[in-house]
């Protein structure tokens, strides 16, 4: 058999915001899985890619005073380095932005319209005439058609589950600008997709899904697929259509293109050849993994496209669940988003690799991080059981045999099942069953554990630290911990590092598997993982409460470009925009905690927009005299301007935290809070305060 080639990529994450922990489970399931290809030698190539095109990233572009280009090129760095914290092994970490990518968006397009797979057709689009753009639906809000409800995107009704368009929402408002959306038309292009039924019923069943995966789309595909629209009007970040100005392609269409021209500019610097891996009938083998709310894009679209343009199908297409965060859903509003940046500055990366490689299966299942189980898990199998075998071990040989292992071991009964069970370890790793691999891998550190424990090397040092029982003993201990380290290296490359430099006989691969470390000097051991801390899980969750809170005052835009014009996803996202009343209460604070926060009655003596902040208003706060009987007022920055106009608000009263620290924004200094409730958008309410309330009253 002829050495495997495979091509891997993860999701490209979206350019509009920061790389968070549910990015990362997905970038270390991929990563484990191709540094265990290449452990065992096989020529393994991982690409990914920023996916920098889309509405919601020219508008951020805009919010944030810059280009696209500039808001993308530093998205992309603070990306790149999130993922080189978590030991993410990409090849090529490329954009979608990039010339390579505008090549094979325009040629795989041109071979669909040559094939007669595109249809332009004119639709009715709700315009925001204010921001003079078209609106997609999750920019649309208004009351539902059905039931009234308020506050409903234009798709579908949170209250009542009817789902309709956003032409019929009673008193839609654009969600950008809050001006009243009027219907215009336009030329869009679509791909014929119900075309490529027949085809994609059987890729479905050819074996490249997962039963789950591929039960989803055999409903979809009996359902009847719609023609996909492919194009966007102008303004739009993105390609323009080839022989149609002032149109572009839709996102999600150059996006898994994306996984090519990552590869391409790969191969450009290396002898790895595109044809290789992209022509029909080759035998090298293309993954993408990715979560489940993309199935669709990657398991209908894709292969269609890609086999009408003359190119090879994925071999297979890897789905797996969403991360929960202590059992709640991640979300900003409910304090549970944890950004990988912040993870980064307080806890070690290769604890939540462990983690997550302990709770991984092949399956969609969500995955809960519940930190208890987290500091559990790593404390007791990393540090209680593998460490710990060397670290009962390792000072012996080095103090009482100048490092030297002995020339047999104790029990090559032990270390011969611990070789055995490479076999079935490794078939976990390649089934994408790293919870049972780990499993199997816990079990027999327990063994070696055991087995040490029994022998009581400590007691016959004691006696005679020359002893040569206590060196085999050791030298047991020590390859049991070598092999241990062979099969944890796709998960803990870091740990195995040091491993490495502490058996002191280069770097470990998985036919190490086959062999023993016999009259062999070893270096002196240093801890090579240390115990969770408890305070750092604690700092790690208050810091990403604390960028909760800094985001209300400059609110993000939803880390989608857009509603994915698709059929109904296998699960979605939720949205952030979650009632107020939904949000549990936040852990209990001290009096002295509470009394730290000056309330104080503000006058709202000046309103104002903000130039290029379209969720921002300035105000200025009459707050009475100050300390030296001068008026004492403050500058702040709101996130209100969808529900307020300026001239509602001059000479109001309201509530601000008049002691919070001012903090810098691009428009200026910010010097407290004003406080509002509600869902958001055109909902939200300033408290109002009776009459009777002055300016400066405190409030207790
Ligand atoms: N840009 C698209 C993907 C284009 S691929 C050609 C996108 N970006 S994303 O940033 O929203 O998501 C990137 C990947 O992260 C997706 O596979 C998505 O499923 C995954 N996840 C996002 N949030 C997640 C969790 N909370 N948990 C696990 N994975 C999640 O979709
Ligand atoms: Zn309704």
């Amino acid at each position: 058999m002829s050495k495997r080639k495979i091509l891997v990529t993860s999701a490209l994450p979206y350019a509009n915001g920061p790389i968070h922990l549910g990015h990362v489970l997905e970038a270390v399931q991929t990563d484990i899985w191709v540094r265990f290809q290449k452990l065992r030698g096989v020529d393994c190539v991982y690409v990914c890619a920023d996916d920098a095109h889309g509405t919601a990233i020219m508008l951020r572009a805009e919010d944030e005073g810059i280009t696209p280009e500039q808001l993308i090129d530093r998205v992309r760095s603070e990306h790149k380095a999130d993922y080189d914290g978590f030991l993410i092994g990409f090849d090529n970490y490329h954009s979608t932005h990039s010339p390579e990518n505008r090549q094979y968006s325009e040629s795989i397009y041109t071979a669909l319209r040559a094939n007669n797979r595109i249809n332009v057709r004119t639709i009715k689009q709700l315009f925001d005439p204010e921001k003079e753009l078209f609106l997609a639906d999750r920019f649309v809000k208004g009351c539902c058609p059905k039931c009234r409800a308020p506050d409903q995107y234009g798709d579908n009704c949170e209250a009542c589950g009817a789902t309709y368009s956003p032409a019929e929402l009673i008193d839609p408002r654009s969600t950008l600008s809050g001006a009243t959306p009027v219907e215009r038309e336009s030329e869009h292009y679509f791909f014929r997709l119900p075309e490529f039924t027949d085809m994609l019923k059987a890729w479905t069943r050819s074996g490249s899904l997962q039963p789950q995966v591929a039960n989803k789309l055999s409903e979809w595909l009996d359902a009847g697929l719609q023609e996909w629209d492919i194009s966007r009007d102008a303004p739009y970040f993105g390609f323009e259509i080839p022989d149609a100005p002032g149109k572009y392609f839709y996102v999600w269409l150059d996006a898994p293109i994306g996984y090519m021209a990552s590869f391409q500019n790969l191969c450009d610097r290396s002898d790895y050849r595109f044809d290789d891996y992209w022509k029909p009938g080759t035998d090298t083998e293309l993954y993408h993994f990715i979560g489940k709310d993309i199935i669709n894009f990657h398991a209908l679209f894709w292969p269609a496209m890609l086999s009408d343009a003359g190119y090879r199908t994925p071999s297979a297409v890897f789905a797996h669940g969403f991360m929960t965060v202590n059992g709640k859903k991640m979300s900003k509003s409910r304090g549970t988003f944890i950004n990988a940046g912040t993870y980064l500055q307080h806890l070690d990366p290769e604890y939540l690799r462990y983690f997550l490689a302990s709770r991984l299966g092949s399956g969609v299942d969500d995955l809960d991080l519940s930190f208890a189980e987290f500091s559990q898990k790593v404390n007791a199998d990393l540090v209680g059981k593998v460490v710990n075998i060397a670290s009962r071990c390792a000072g012996f040989v080095v103090r009482g045999f100048d490092g030297q292992l002995a020339e047999q071991p104790s029990n090559p009964a032990l270390l011969a099942e611990c070789r055995e069970a490479a076999d079935e370890i490794g078939n976990a790793f390649e089934q994408r069953e790293y919870s049972k691999a780990i499993r199997q891998i816990m079990a027999l550190a327990d063994k070696g554990n055991q087995y040490i424990a029994e022998q009581q090397p400590w007691v016959l040092a004691k006696q005679n630290p020359q002893d040569p029982a206590v060196q085999a003993i050791c030298t047991t201990g020590i390859n049991l911990f070598r092999l241990l380290m062979v099969y944890l290296k796709p998960v803990v490359p870091a740990m195995a590092a040091k491993a490495e430099a502490f058996l002191n006989a280069g770097e470990l691969t998985w036919s190490d598997s086959r062999n023993l470390l016999l009259s062999h000097r070893i270096n002196a051991f240093s801890p090579i993982m240390t115990r969770v801390d408890p305070a750092s899980i604690d700092a790690l969750l208050a810091a990403s409460q604390a960028e909760v809170k800094q985001a209300v005052s400059s609110p993000e835009p939803a880390n989608s470009p857009e509603p994915a014009s698709s059929p109904e996803p296998v699960s979605s996202p939720e949205s952030e925009a979650s009632p107020v009343s939904k949000e549990p209460i936040a852990d209990e604070i001290e009096f002295s905690d509470f009394v730290k926060v000056d309330l104080r009655i503000a006058r709202i003596a000046a309103a104002a927009y903000v130039d290029g902040a379209d969720k921002l208003l300035q105000l200025t706060l009459d707050l009475g005299l100050g300390a030296d009987g001068q008026p004492f007022q403050r500058n702040v920055f709101s996130g209100i301007r969808s529900a307020y106009k300026p001239e509602e608000l001059e000479g109001r009263l309201t509530v601000v935290v008049a002691n919070l620290k001012p903090r810098k924004m691009k428009f200026g200094l910010s010097e407290g809070m004003v406080l509002a409730a509600g869902p958001g958008g055109t909902d939200i309410w300033l408290l109002s305060p009776d009459q009777g309330a002055e300016p400066g009253m405190r409030i207790l």
